[in-house]
């Protein structure tokens, strides 16, 4: 195929870091189209779960992956508000963590970076192995974090301002085993690509996060 877009940031990070914000407004800053994996793998948990299906066993989470594609085309399926839930996401991590899963993902993912939606000026995907496994040849690759206490409160704020009935306690315990498994899994483990900058969001607000990544943004693509 010709014309493959190579204007590709990958932005990799723990939980509730804050690279879905950063990505997403890097997206509209810069006309790039954005994919928020995290939401393909909590919608495989997802189907799992509404199967009554366990999220660790490997067919069990293969069935989630077939489902789940089988509804990609013809629903707003990764837009649904339960993906959000903490037991959605402690699932996410479980499926996560077999290679078949990640495997049967992949394509998907790269077509995107490679062929974004038409008018597109870029593409810009956020997860844990971006910058490492799906995208190694991106430009431009962030590694987002943030200490464990500011994590877990914006989890909570974000949850509770959903109406959802969260503790700071569950979710600090929910995103510290998440973070251990997504740290630890042989498949695709969270960590920065060798050439990833590193952004540090404890002590920076949206637009300062923002700012920042323009300015590595600008200086590794083709962008204005
Ligand atoms: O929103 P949050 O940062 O808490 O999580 P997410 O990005 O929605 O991802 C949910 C889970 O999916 C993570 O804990 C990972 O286990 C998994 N995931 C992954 O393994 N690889 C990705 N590229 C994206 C998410």
């Amino acid at each position: 195929m010709n014309n493959l877009n190579s204007n590709i940031i990958a932005v990799d990070g723990p939980s509730a870091s804050g690279k879905g914000t950063l990505s997403r407004n890097l997206a509209a800053a810069l006309g790039f189209a954005h994919m928020d994996t995290g939401a393909l793998y909590r919608a495989v948990g997802y189907e799992v779960l509404q199967a009554g299906a366990n999220p660790e066993n490997e067919s069990d989470a293969i069935a989630g992956v077939q489902s789940l594609k089988s509804k990609l085309t013809q629903s707003n399926v990764l837009s649904n508000p339960d993906l959000r839930l903490d037991e959605t996401g402690v699932a996410a991590s479980k499926v996560a963590v077999i290679q078949s899963v990640r495997d049967a993902l992949t394509n998907l993912q790269r077509d995107f970076a490679k062929a974004p939606p038409a008018g597109a000026k870029g593409a810009i995907l956020d997860g844990r192995d971006i910058g490492t496994v799906i995208c190694p040849d991106a430009p431009l690759k962030l590694f987002v974090t943030a200490n464990e206490e500011v994590r877990a409160k914006r989890r909570t704020k974000e949850l509770q301002s959903k109406g959802l009935d969260a503790t700071y306690k569950a979710v600090l315990e929910d995103m510290r085993a998440r973070d251990a498994r997504d740290t630890a899994r042989k498949a695709a483990p969270l960590r920065p690509a060798g050439d990833a900058v590193v952004i540090d969001s404890s002590d920076l607000d949206e637009a300062e996060m923002l700012e920042l990544a323009l300015g590595y943004a600008k200086k590794a693509l083709a962008v204005s």
